[in-house]
């Protein structure tokens, strides 16, 4: 949801800009720009449209300088027009803006601009603030003060990077968007260099060395050094922190696509979620050791889209655990559920940014409830607002549509419930747990299997063009079939529903022909109830595809089979899942569609 960079100290800004703008695309790709101070002014290049078209714009005519800011747009506030494009400049264009977040009381802010003799040139929220710091600056303020005159006049979120003509300085400042510094600060070769990102991906290549910025913090950068300062102005010390991640894992390397590769790195993926997790039939997670919840008495979870299929999954193992669970849609997540100091909220998380997320967790918050996050990101606001967190270890994921970190966050889950039910008096640990636990811990060779086989590629083919494709399962395989229906949505842009499969003769059976296909989840405990569902589907001409443990006779009604190696019944639907994925994949290869940035998506939601 909008990308911000900045550089400061480089050679080769405009370079720099364009490759960490090219590196957050999946924050948003519909228009994008660039502010370089050149020596003779602020130098403002923007284009709609991708970061290529702006590459191109700019190879006609490149501004060169040393300090820039870059932005990428997910639009909110106005279409994605040239003019509406970030860096937003002030009426003398002496000051230059990109911004990440919504400014809430904008419209007043423009009605007092405008008063003022200011007139605007685009339709966005973010053209306030160059106005704003120009009007204050005006008044003779300093560079500082006026930038902090300003942010008292926002209110809202936002992630802002700011250059004012003349100076090799970008001001900056975060207030619930997420804003990441990048040092370049080599005492032997005395090499200064510094990024601002909305995302350490960025500047990956570039350093690992990163101070997280918080809310509340304003930062001054120049080629001499960084300053941190709270609102009231006092100074802030934030330590540097080395970021694992390394710059590999955010390419496509040999891929033609990042969902590609992303769906073949989930054994990798898997291994570091496990990773020195598991302990015979204990899990040992550093970060919530034994007893952390003793007082926990029910579960919610909150999430949004793919983690919302995680964060279902999950709360089934709580409730077989005996703890009353309910996951929820973190946007639906609202003062009817009664929230108390004996429940758990659980944040399930990708990017830890999410804002419906977010706002579920406060509301959480103001109840006294106990919190985690899981979250694949560190440093994410999400891990800085819980109590605790859980990180998922899955790697960077820059694919739009979320593929490994679904399947480690219900591996990162599954952990917790075992934590939670060996230390909450209300719960039991299952039974099974030693053979679950060996089943997750085998399952990154299990998926290794399944990605050697070829079948995915075939049933895709068999069926691009239906008009329907439906996907049903029950128990643990209702959530693999939500998932595997979204995933084929919103890659595909076909019509893709999920069912739970007792649900199909409630009502969507009406929209099944000949010309459907139906998905139909037959691993797990409950695969043959779900086969004679199929098998009723079948009967008024649907076409199935079984996704089935081999071994299993489905001959009488599926048209095709995806098999997946056997495995523990409570694991086995991820494996499902993985072939689920490809198949979308393929299919949304085969209809030419924009798989790792479909269109009127963004991989990081950030407002409500
Ligand atoms: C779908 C997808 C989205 C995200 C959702 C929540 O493939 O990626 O549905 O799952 O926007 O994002 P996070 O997990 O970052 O909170």
């Amino acid at each position: 949801m909008c990308g911000i960079i900045a550089c400061i100290g480089t050679d080769d800004a405009v370079g720099d800009l364009l490759t960490g703008l090219e590196n957050l695309e999946y924050r948003g790709y519909d228009s994008a720009g660039v502010a370089v101070q050149n020596g003779s002014g602020i130098a403002v290049r923007k284009r709609s449209g991708q970061i290529s078209d702006l590459g191109a714009a700019i190879a006609a005519d490149t501004p060169t300088g040393q300090v820039g800011i870059g932005h990428t747009r997910w639009s909110t506030h106005g279409p994605p027009t040239d003019a509406n494009a970030h860096p937003h400049t002030s009426q003398s264009g002496r000051v230059a803006v990109v911004h990440n977040g919504i400014i809430e009381n904008y419209e007043a802010l423009r009605a007092r601009l405008r008063e003022e003799g200011y007139t605007f040139r685009s339709d966005t929220d973010t053209e306030v603030v160059p106005h704003l710091v120009e009007h204050y600056l005006d008044r003779g303020l300093e560079v500082e003060t006026a930038f902090e005159r300003t942010l008292d006049d926002l209110e809202g979120s936002y992630a802002i990077a700011l250059l004012v003509d003349g100076e090799d300085v970008v001001y900056a400042a975060r207030q619930d968007s997420p804003l990441v510094l990048g040092l370049v600060d080599d005492d032997e070769t005395g090499e200064r260099r510094y990024y601002l990102a909305s995302d350490v991906p960025a500047f990956l290549e570039f350093t690992d060395q990163v101070v997280y910025l918080e809310d509340g913090d304003v930062a001054t950068v120049d080629r001499d050094g960084y300053h941190i300062r709270d609102r009231e102005g006092g100074s802030v010390d934030r330590a540097p922190e080395t970021v694992e991640w390394s710059p590999e894992e955010t390419g496509k390397g040999e891929y033609e696509h990042f969902m590609r590769k992303e769906i073949d790195a989930q054994p990798e993926a898997l291994r570091g979620t496990l990773a020195g997790r598991v302990d015979g039939d204990d899990v040992d997670l550093d970060t919530l050791p034994d007893g952390t919840f003793e007082e926990i008495d029910h579960v919610h979870l909150v999430a949004c889209g793919t983690s919302y299929h995680a964060a279902l999954a999950a709360s089934r193992q709580l409730v077989r655990a005996g703890l009353p669970a309910t996951a929820y849609r973190a946007s639906e997540y609202h003062d009817l559920q009664p929230v108390d100091e004996s429940t758990l909220v659980v944040a399930v998380t990708q990017s830890g940014e999410t804002a419906d997320t977010l706002s579920a967790l406060r509301r959480a918050h103001e109840a006294d409830a106990r919190t985690v996050a899981v979250t694949n990101v560190v440093g994410s606001t999400v891990s800085r607002e819980a109590d605790d967190t859980l990180y998922i270890r899955a790697g960077p994921e820059i694919g739009v549509a979320a593929t490994k970190t679904f399947t480690s966050q219900v591996v990162a889950l599954s952990l917790l419930t075992h934590r939670v039910a060996s230390d909450s008096a209300a719960a039991t640990v299952r039974e099974d747990a030693a053979e679950f636990l060996a089943a997750l811990e085998a399952l990154p060779e299990a998926v290794e299997d399944l990605l050697a086989t070829t079948e995915a590629r075939s049933v895709s083919d068999a069926h691009i063009g239906r008009d329907a494709h439906f996907f049903i399962g029950r128990d643990f395989e209702y959530p693999v079939a939500l998932e595997g229906a979204l995933k084929f949505k919103e890659i595909t842009y076909e019509h893709a529903e999920g069912f739970a499969s007792g649900e199909l003769k409630h009502g969507p059976l009406a929209l099944v022909t000949p010309e459907t296909t139906l998905y139909a989840l037959l691993t797990g405990d409950r695969g043959e109830e779900t086969l004679k569902n199929a098998e009723e589907a079948k009967a008024r001409g649907v076409n199935v595809v079984a996704v089935a443990p081999e071994g299993m006779a489905v001959g009488g009604v599926a048209d095709e089979v995806l098999r997946v190696p056997d495995t523990h019944p409570d694991v086995v639907g991820l494996l499902a899942n993985v072939q689920l994925q490809l198949v979308s994949y393929y299919t949304a290869h085969g209809l030419g569609r924009s798989i790792d940035k479909p269109r009127n998506l963004a991989k990081s939601v950030t407002v409500e």
